[in-house]
C-alpha cells in the first residue's frame, strides 16, 4: 500500500469514530449526528429546556418546570343603554376598573364601525388616553372624521371605525377598544383590545 493510500485510510478511520467520543465536534458533525439520533434529541441538545416544556415532560432529558396556563377574566360591566345614546355625543365611562387611567368613552358614531354593537353596529367604546404618552382624549371627538384627536400633546389621531388605528402619529399603537355586548337595551363592556396607556396589565387594581 502506498504512503498516500495509508494516510487516506487513517483519515477515513477518524471520520468513522463515534462523534460522542470526540472531544471537539464540529457543528456540521453534531447536526449530522443529531440526524442519526433523531430530530427531537438533536434539538434538545441545541435549545434551552424552557422552549419545549411539553417535550421535557415527555422525558427528553431537558430540565424544565411545569407551566400553568393563566386565564384572564375581564369584568362584565354595564356601561350604558342604547336608547339613551345620541349620535356623536360621547358618554364618559369607567372600564375595566375605577382608576383615573381606566376612563373611556362610549360613542354612537351613526355609521357602522368595526367592533360596533347595536342595530346599526355603530356603538363603540375606547380608552380616553392616547397611546403615545397618555394625552387626554375625552374632549377630542371629531364627529366629521369619527375619530379621537388630535391629541393635545403631539397631535395623534385615531380612527374609531377601524379599531382605533392611528390616522396621524406620534402614537404607534391603536387606541385600546373596549369590547361591547348588548343585551336588550343594555350595553355591557366585557374586555379591552390593546394595552391601556400606563398599564402593564389592563386589570391592574381591578
Ligand atoms: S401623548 Fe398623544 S400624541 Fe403624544
Amino acid at each position: 500500500m502506498s504512503k498516500i493510500e495509508n494516510e487516506k485510510q487513517e483519515v477515513d478511520a477518524t471520520q468513522e469514530e463515534s462523534p460522542l467520543e470526540t472531544p471537539c465536534m464540529s457543528r456540521r458533525k453534531l447536526l449530522m449526528t443529531g440526524g442519526k439520533m433523531g430530530g427531537v434529541a438533536a434539538i434538545s441538545m441545541l435549545l434551552p429546556g424552557t422552549m419545549f416544556p411539553g417535550k421535557a415532560a415527555a422525558g427528553q432529558g431537558m430540565v424544565s418546570a411545569a407551566v400553568a396556563a393563566r386565564t384572564v377574566r375581564y369584568p362584565r360591566t354595564k356601561v350604558g343603554k342604547l336608547s339613551a345614546l345620541k349620535t356623536d355625543r360621547p358618554v364618559k365611562i369607567q372600564y375595566p376598573g375605577n382608576a383615573e387611567g381606566q376612563k373611556g368613552l362610549l360613542i354612537k358614531l351613526g355609521e357602522k364601525a368595526m367592533g360596533g354593537v347595536g342595530p346599526k353596529q355603530d356603538v363603540v367604546a375606547f380608552s380616553a388616553f392616547c397611546t403615545h404618552q397618555g394625552g387626554p382624549l375625552e374632549d377630542q371627538y371629531n364627529p366629521k372624521e369619527k375619530s379621537l384627536g388630535p391629541c393635545e400633546f403631539h397631535l395623534s389621531k385615531f380612527d374609531l371605525q377601524k379599531h382605533g388605528i392611528m390616522i396621524t402619529a406620534s402614537a404607534v399603537q391603536n387606541l385600546p377598544q373596549i369590547v361591547l355586548e348588548v343585551e336588550g337595551d343594555d350595553i355591557y363592556a366585557v374586555g379591552v383590545l390593546g394595552l391601556i396607556y400606563g398599564y402593564q396589565d389592563n386589570l391592574q387594581g381591578v
